[in-house]
């Protein structure tokens, strides 16, 4: 799948602007403070319905403005067609999401329609922040494996809300604390299953895409489903039940679940430098954008801010060649033109100029 154009209004300091895109290779060039992060949040503000610099999307509606709106014409393989995707977020709180011009009802819908993948300089926070990170990139997985996974996580969401509440609370009513965590029991097992059956399917592709990227050594996976194997979960919980009470949390679950990642036997974020550890996290994404392909028949869209930062050049080559061999569309921004001359050359490709939000389409290359 891929964007044939997008229309992008009031997103930070890009007021009004339309990119005609190369099925294949985007890149978006200009000074700092441009707008090319700009162009990049609102193509994932389509895709996802959130921002990934800010929670509060007011901050991103253009300071000026009342609203800011998205939409792209989106070209699909299977079933092969063209459809019109677009979203509106007012200042005031309204978000809307349309497929053309039906109505959307939940962002996990937007998810579906159009997979992307990230990264930026927060990226490493894959490999080297908190256990919720390496759990969203599982999800996303599982996710777009299988569609039903979303419904299964917000009912044992809900389940692990109700039983926090419950702890937290200063009188225990003991039939329901029971309650809810025989409920939640089978949804955690259940969660786990999805999350190990895939890790399991995308260790392979992992371990080819990190070939790819030359140097980053032999990698290891270990899955920690979120509770001691040894008890069962039912027998974990029970043991846990005063320990839960005192600290008003459920101390084990699918909620606490981790992925593990070694090189050479020591944790990545241990051993690996700052440009390995970026190349970890596109061998991560390229891995998983490989087994979707493999699933769905489809490709997702990347979304690269800053490309050239921490990586060689040898490196970008090999990433932008992978994701060429994926039929990946791609959008890359860099301050540096000449940071991608050499690097796209020979290959089809459109190249945009981002000047005080303003674009001009200042290359194309192939169709
Ligand atoms: N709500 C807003 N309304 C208007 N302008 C904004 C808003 N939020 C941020 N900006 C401005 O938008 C501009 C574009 O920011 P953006 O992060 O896209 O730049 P960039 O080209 O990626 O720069 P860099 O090369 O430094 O990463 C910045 O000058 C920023 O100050
Ligand atoms: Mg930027």
């Amino acid at each position: 799948m891929y964007l044939s154009s997008i229309d992008i209004l009031q997103v930070r300091n890009l007021k009004s602007l339309k990119l005609e895109c190369h099925p294949a290779i985007n890149v978006i060039y200009g000074a700092n403070g441009s707008g090319k992060t700009s162009v990049l949040e609102a193509i994932y503000l389509l895709g996802r319905g959130r921002s990934f610099k800010h929670r509060d999307l007011r901050l991103v509606v253009n300071h000026k403005a009342e609203e800011l709106v998205v939409s792209a014409q989106l070209e699909r393989q299977k079933p092969k067609g063209s459809h019109r995707l677009g979203i509106r977020r007012t200042s005031k709180g309204l978000f809307e999401a349309r497929l053309d011009g039906r109505a959307l009802q939940s962002a996990t819908q937007l998810v579906e329609e159009l997979p992307l993948q990230l990264i930026d300089a927060h990226s490493f926070n894959l490999l080297e922040g908190g256990a919720l990170q390496r759990r969203q990139f599982l999800d996303w997985g599982v996710f777009h494996v299988e569609h039903s996974y979303t419904d299964l996580w917000r009912r044992f969401q809900k389940a692990l809300k109700q039983r926090n509440q419950l702890l937290r609370h200063g009188r225990i009513d003991e039939d329901s604390l029971r309650a809810w965590t025989t409920e939640l029991i089978p949804l955690s097992e259940e969660l786990t299953r999805h999350r190990r059956e895939y890790l399991e399917g995308l260790v392979e592709h992992i371990e080819a895409a990190s070939r790819e990227l030359e140097g980053l050594g032999e990698l290891s996976f270990d899955y920690y489903q979120g509770w001691p194997d040894e008890l069962g979960l039912a027998g974990v919980m029970a043991e846990d039940q005063a320990r839960d009470l005192a600290v008003g949390t459920t101390s084990h679950g699918a909620h606490k679940a981790d992925m593990k990642i070694k090189v050479d036997g020591v944790p990545a974020s241990e051993c690996l430098s700052r440009g390995q550890i970026k190349l970890l996290v596109y061998a991560l994404k390229l891995a998983q954008a490989t087994f979707y392909r493999e699933k769905s028949g489809e490709s997702c869209l990347f979304l690269l801010d800053d490309l050239p930062a921490e990586l060689d050049y040898l490196h970008r080559q090999q990433i932008v060649g992978f994701l060429r061999g994926l039929d990946c569309q791609v959008f890359m921004t860099g301050v540096d033109k000449r940071d991608f001359q050499v690097l796209v050359e020979g290959m089809a490709h459109h190249m945009f100029h981002v000047e005080h939000g303003v674009t001009t389409k200042s290359e194309i290359t192939g169709s």
